[in-house]
């Protein structure tokens, strides 16, 4: 099963064209969809279109204020559907301003619409699944118990529901980690075995180190067997296992626990993403200022690679998001929703919570997040002028 769902938000303030459109596009498979019918949807746009990634405007006869509305609205990453008259050509250079993907003719969505949403969920999906890169993702948490291990544990699981994808999760709290029990698993042998006999271990044989969860999820675990003190391994051996993982899977998740040492220094620097993990307490906000600055400063990690996930998210606290972002400016912020009831009963299971409640809105909350993680992120071409014109008149 394929879990990359997609959002779509549907705007406009005729409530028949709307319910309409709606219903044109219900049946896609692996979509959300929402709509808002309000005479003036431009004043919430910008929030409401918040975690979409196709927005629909149905544009009305103050066309141009709406389109103008764009650029005051997060578009990145979107894709921006306009339906109106297309005939104005003054309204199609604004359009090609604002960002705008397609423009549909208001005479004729109801042929065009789902042709069009559908070329745009192929060209989305495909552009993640021909990726070949492989991605190295560490999950830190910047305080024990924010729930560090449960997010890498169901980042993993989502990322190996993705096509052709393979998975290996790694837990790097050689004494006192625990993530194997997410999974209902045991090692037989050890991460520590793996450092041990390095030398000795190549791309086949490591293999056999490995906990399977599934034939697409592979798990290297520690046990509390293992006597090992920080800073005992090199990071030669942390450079060679990464690089053997890397042969075999394209996912890599790592668990990290908070210390700076060798092992974990070395890990961050290969890593494309490093997220850290924190409650919504001011005292874990400023941990993780401090933490990215450690990363960004004194490490040299770019901050784009800095991703900041406030877990056990409850809009009700008056500590938002948006607090977050600007205590510790930076912009890469996710959030996860608080459910205790979820959580908990997934891990008496010995499942992720992505498996057991797969429509959840923690789940959601997960799967947003493992697909930025697992997906490339180079910097976005500007898209050209033509290019913008050839999309606007298909
Ligand atoms: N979003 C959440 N909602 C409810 N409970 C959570 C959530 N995230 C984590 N937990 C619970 O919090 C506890 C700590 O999580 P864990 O992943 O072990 O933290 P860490 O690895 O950061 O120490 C666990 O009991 C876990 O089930
Ligand atoms: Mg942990």
């Amino acid at each position: 099963m394929d879990y990359r769902l997609i959002n779509i938000h549907i705007f406009g303030n005729n409530h028949a064209v709307v319910e309409n459109q709606f219903n044109i596009l219900h049946d896609l498979p692996h979509v959300s969809l929402k709509r808002t019918v309000d005479s003036n949807f431009t004043g919430a746009l910008d929030k409401q279109s918040a975690g979409s990634d196709i927005i629909i405007l149905n544009l009305s006869e103050h066309a141009l204020l709406e389109l103008k509305s764009l650029e005051n609205t997060d578009t990145a990453g979107k894709s921006l559907v306009v339906i109106g008259d297309k005939s104005n050509v003054n309204l199609l250079s604004v359009a090609i301003s604002v960002g705008v993907t397609e423009f549909i003719d208001q005479r004729s969505y109801q042929d065009n619409l789902f042709k069009i949403i559908n070329k745009i969920i192929f060209n989305r999906t495909e552009a993640y699944r021909g990726s070949k890169k492989r991605k190295l993702n560490a999950i830190v948490n910047a305080k024990g118990g924010s729930g560090g291990s449960v997010i890498a544990s169901n980042i993993a699981y989502v990322l190996s529901t993705f096509k052709d994808s393979k998975v290996a999760l790694l837990d790097m709290d050689l004494q006192f980690g625990t993530l194997g029990l997410n999974f209902d698993l045991a090692p037989k042998y050890t991460i520590v075995d793996v450092f041990n006999s390095i030398s000795d271990i190549d791309v086949v044989s490591l293999e056999a180190y490995m906990v399977n969860y599934s034939d697409r999820l592979k798990l290297l675990l520690p046990s509390s067997n293992d006597i090992i003190l920080p800073g005992e391994i090199p990071s030669t051996a942390i450079k060679a296992l990464l690089s053997m993982l890397q042969r075999n899977y394209n996912q890599i998740v790592i668990d990290l626990p908070r210390i700076i040492d060798p092992l974990t220094t070395t890990i961050v620097e290969q890593a494309d993403n490093v997220a850290i993990v924190v409650q919504q307490t001011l005292a874990q906000f400023r941990d993780s200022k401090r933490l990215i600055q450690i990363l960004n400063k004194d490490l040299d990690i770019p901050l784009d690679k800095i991703v900041i996930i406030i877990n056990r998210y409850d809009p009700k606290n008056s500590l938002k998001k948006s607090d977050l972002v600007e205590m510790v400016n930076h912009q890469n912020v996710f959030t996860i929703a608080n459910d205790f009831e979820k959580v908990s009963s997934a891990s008496n299971l010995g499942e992720p919570f992505c498996k057991t409640s797969p429509n959840s809105k923690i789940a959601e909350d997960l799967k947003r997040l493992a697909m930025f993680l697992g997906e490339e992120h180079e910097t976005p071409k500007k898209n050209s002028i033509v290019n913008r014109l050839k999309g606007l008149f298909v």
